[in-house]
């Protein structure tokens, strides 16, 4: 039996990376953090598991990182935690620095020092948000790096020292760079989670409006329960390698919202450009959705587009498993059940979150 250890397996990608990895017969352990509040919904189905468990550690803290390293002696690491926030790494650079930057080097040298330099596999969660400012599109394993955020810095910091230990060190350590992946469990301040919980809350007449920030902006939006089996494909390879992990197909943040939209029985008509757009029920005339600067960001991502064509050809993995119109449906599905059942103090925490985003609550 295979053991693996997975780091931020509280997150969207790490619980879903579990249940695959449970689902193949590893041993799987992941790491969580002290929180005075329990947030360990996405995981609660797999607690008791006998195959699963959970150890304490912070990837801002290297004594708690080789400590776990050291007990479970994996044979594979997941390195999945981060401050994964684009626009929450402007209000907390450092901290996000520390954490998906140093934190990834912590990893590698917990894996080192412990002796498990040779036999340990690690996987990197690495990011589309490297091309950041795109030369160009789509973007492969050989476009070039503009990072255009903390977080993106951070996370390039995390490449690079993933690549110089393959090779210094001849350690098999690789990095994914995975565009964009959402589900039913992605968080709630990311762009597709608050369209689709909005839509829903709209449709059955909770909220009035939904605000957000760069309607214009493009993504390539894959699901993330496909994305979890590359990482696992990744690892099993021959050879360390890096690889680009993507449907190939982009859309706009208005046309994911147009979709969400109309799958809960609303049909969005835009008007206006800018800062002045907004979405309005072509039924009613009602403005549902409307620009809020405080959504931009000093510096935004606007063209992601991924080639998957090294992963298709040498994973064999199937980019299209999940199609753009089947990943809106099914988060719009999951949150028009959710909201129905939704008791009336539940969007407190939804806006709570929003307010942290915006920055009005630090
Ligand atoms: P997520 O839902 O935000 O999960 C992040 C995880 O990291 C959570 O379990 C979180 O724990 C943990 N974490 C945060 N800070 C930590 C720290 N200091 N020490 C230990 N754990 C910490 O993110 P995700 O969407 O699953 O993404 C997983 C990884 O892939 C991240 O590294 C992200 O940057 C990267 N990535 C994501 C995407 C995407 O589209 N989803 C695309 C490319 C790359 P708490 O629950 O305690 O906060
Ligand atoms: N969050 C958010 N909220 N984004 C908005 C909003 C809004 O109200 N309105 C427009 N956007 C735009 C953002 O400006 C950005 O261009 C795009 O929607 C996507 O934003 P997010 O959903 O927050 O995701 P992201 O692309 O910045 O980051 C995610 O994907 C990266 C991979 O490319 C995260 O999961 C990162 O961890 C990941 O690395």
């Amino acid at each position: 039996m295979k053991t693996a250890l997975i780091t931020g397996v509280t997150g969207q990608d790490g619980s879903y990376l579990a249940e695959f990895l449970i689902d193949k017969g590893y041993d799987v352990h992941g790491t969580i953090r002290r929180s005075s509040v329990d947030f360990r919904e996405r995981i609660t189905h797999l607690e008791g598991h006998r195959n699963f468990h959970l150890h304490y550690a912070d990837l801002g803290d290297s004594m708690s990182v080789m400590q776990v390293v050291n007990k479970v002696r994996p044979d594979e690491i997941y390195n999945l935690a981060a401050q994964s926030h684009v626009q929450v790494s402007f209000d907390s650079p450092e901290f996000t620095a520390d954490v998906d930057a140093i934190g990834v080097l912590r990893i590698l040298e917990a894996v080192r020092l412990c002796g498990l330099g040779e036999t340990c596999r690690i996987y990197q969660a690495s990011t589309s948000e490297l091309y950041g400012k795109v030369e160009e599109v789509p973007q492969n394993e050989n476009t070039p790096f503009h990072p255009y955020s903390p977080y993106a810095v951070a996370k390039l910091y995390g490449f690079w020292i993933v690549k110089e230990y393959r090779e210094a060190y001849g350690m098999f350590c690789c990095s994914g760079i995975l565009f964009n992946h959402e589900s039913e469990r992605r968080g709630e301040t990311f762009v597709t989670r608050k369209i689709t919980l909005a839509a829903a809350r709209i449709a059955q007449g909770k909220q009035d409006k939904l605000y957000l920030g760069n309607l214009s902006s493009m993504r390539d939006w894959g699901y993330a329960k496909d994305y979890v089996e590359c990482m696992w494909l990744i690892l099993q390879h021959e050879r360390p390698e890096d690889f680009v992990i993507a449907t190939g197909e982009q859309h706009s943040v208005r046309e994911f919202a147009t979709l969400a939209f109309r799958n809960v029985g609303i049909d969005i008509e835009w008007q206006g450009s800018g800062a002045d757009e907004k979405g309005i029920d072509k039924a009613t005339g009602s403005v549902l959705v409307e620009v809020s600067p405080d959504f931009y960001r000093p510096t935004d991502v606007v063209n992601l587009w991924g080639d998957p064509t090294k992963a298709r050809a040498e994973l064999h993995w199937n980019p299209q498993k999940t199609t753009f119109e089947q990943l809106v449906k099914i988060m719009t599905d999951a949150d028009m059940a959710k909201v129905a059942v939704e008791r009336a103090g539940e969007s407190v925490r939804t806006n709570l979150a929003e307010y942290l985003e915006k920055g009005i609550v630090k």
